[in-house]
């Protein structure tokens, strides 16, 4: 069980934080750790916990929800206020050797929600996971920890890194956003142990050891301060230049602090705005959410038999480095191979497979790229 007695500190919060946390350190609500797997489980907690998400969750099957809430490899945190009310609750199951831990679903009381409980219960929950991930890892158990561990886990100390993962609702994306989640997914060991789910996306969040997420605002500040510090001894960034006369200002040139060599350059070079679109198409590939397996080649170990099937491979990794020799002499081949890398991952996977849903996704976003960019391909392609 978890309970929660931290003193407030002097810390900067929005008002909807301060009073989350002053709901807490009042013992107004309560964090409770349950799952099945514990004998002594408090059972009433999980029903409560299964009526919560049931309610919240309405378009999921009820008997898909009890099963998850009871499922033994799941933990449920959860929040419950002084008359033992779950108000809001994480159904999650840890896989701590592959380094993730998955949101099996999330909710908040109607009458809690727009309130901070949300985003104080995902504080909490990155906290608590850190705490389960060190002290699994040490082969100690951690049934018994007090928020104040929480808030001052062990020396943030650095482990493994690792990840949460969980197939958001897409109306709540937005909340998943907040809570530093994104729909790149750049983390990999997740494949295999997760289902694929229709109408959810996958968003992943990356578990910082140095940072307490209960004091985020804290460390947000302070590393803001340190960046501008850092930045203005490598430029003049913080020096604000004034206009004294805007009817003096007819070119970007003549704002005061533009930069010279901008200024300088009448016309780019065209191989030069060739290589910077292609290198802004690959960025931009390369930051799509289902792009993941198209940023290295396939390993010939780890698909033995990838080479026999696809005998010219391509990938945005070979891409850049085309871009970065100089390789691509015209627009028109930078396109051939993306669409060489997209069909031989049609050719090479089931339509089924997750790669295959992967490139139909590339290959839509990259076809809107190029219909946004057309006018400048055309004048490349004059
Ligand atoms: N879309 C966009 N932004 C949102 C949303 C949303 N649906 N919900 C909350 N936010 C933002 C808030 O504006 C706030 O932003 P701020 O920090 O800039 O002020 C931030 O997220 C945190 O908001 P909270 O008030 O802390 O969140 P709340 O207590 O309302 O809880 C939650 C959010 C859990 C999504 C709640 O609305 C809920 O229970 N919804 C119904 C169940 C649900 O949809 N669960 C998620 C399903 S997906 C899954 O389970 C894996």
């Amino acid at each position: 069980m978890i309970f929660f007695s931290q003193s407030d500190g002097q810390v900067q919060r929005s008002e909807k934080e301060q009073e989350m946390h002053r709901s807490f350190r009042d013992r107004d609500i309560m964090l409770r750790m349950v799952s099945s797997s514990d004998a002594d489980a408090d059972r009433s907690l999980l029903l409560k916990a299964k009526c919560l998400f049931q309610k919240q969750l309405s378009k999921m099957p009820r008997e898909y929800i009890f099963r998850q809430v009871f499922d033994d490899k799941h933990v449920n945190m959860l929040l419950v206020d002084r008359s033992s009310e779950v108000v809001g609750g994480i159904c999650y199951r840890p896989f701590f050797e592959e380094s993730f831990v998955e949101i099996v679903f999330l909710a908040v009381d109607y009458d809690y929600q727009v309130r901070g409980m949300g985003g104080f219960m995902m504080d909490l929950f990155k906290e608590s996971a850190k705490l389960e991930m060190k002290s699994h890892a040490e082969g100690v158990g951690c049934s018994s920890k007090t928020v104040d561990d929480l808030n001052s886990f062990p020396e943030r100390a650095a482990g493994r890194p690792f990840y949460i993962m969980t197939y958001a609702d897409n109306f709540a994306i937005g909340y998943f956003m907040k809570q530093g989640f994104s729909t790149r997914i750049r983390f990999g060991c997740w494949i295999g142990f997760i289902k694929d789910y229709e109408g959810g996306t996958l968003v992943e969040c990356r578990v910082y050891w140095e940072i307490n997420y209960l004091r985020r605002r804290e460390v947000v500040e302070s590393m803001k301060e340190k960046l501008f510090r850092d930045m203005e001894k490598v430029n003049d960034c913080h020096v604000v230049h004034r206009i004294a006369d805007y009817s003096d200002v007819k070119r970007i040139c003549d704002i005061p602090g533009a930069r010279d060599e901008e200024c300088s350059t009448p016309q780019l070079q065209s191989g030069t705005a060739l290589n910077r679109l292609i290198s802004y198409l690959i960025s931009d590939l390369k930051c799509n959410a289902s792009a993941w397996p198209f940023l290295k080649p396939v390993s010939a170990e780890e698909v033995p038999d990838y080479h026999e099937h696809i005998l010219q491979p391509m990938d945005l990794s070979m891409m850049s480095g085309k871009v970065e020799r100089s390789e691509y002499s015209g627009i028109g081949e930078f396109i051939d191979d993306v669409r060489l890398m997209l069909s031989n991952c049609f050719r090479y996977n089931g339509k089924d497979t997750q790669y295959h849903k992967c490139a139909q996704i590339v290959q839509e976003h990259f076809g809107k790229k190029l219909a946004f960019y057309k006018h400048a391909i055309d004048r490349l392609a004059e």
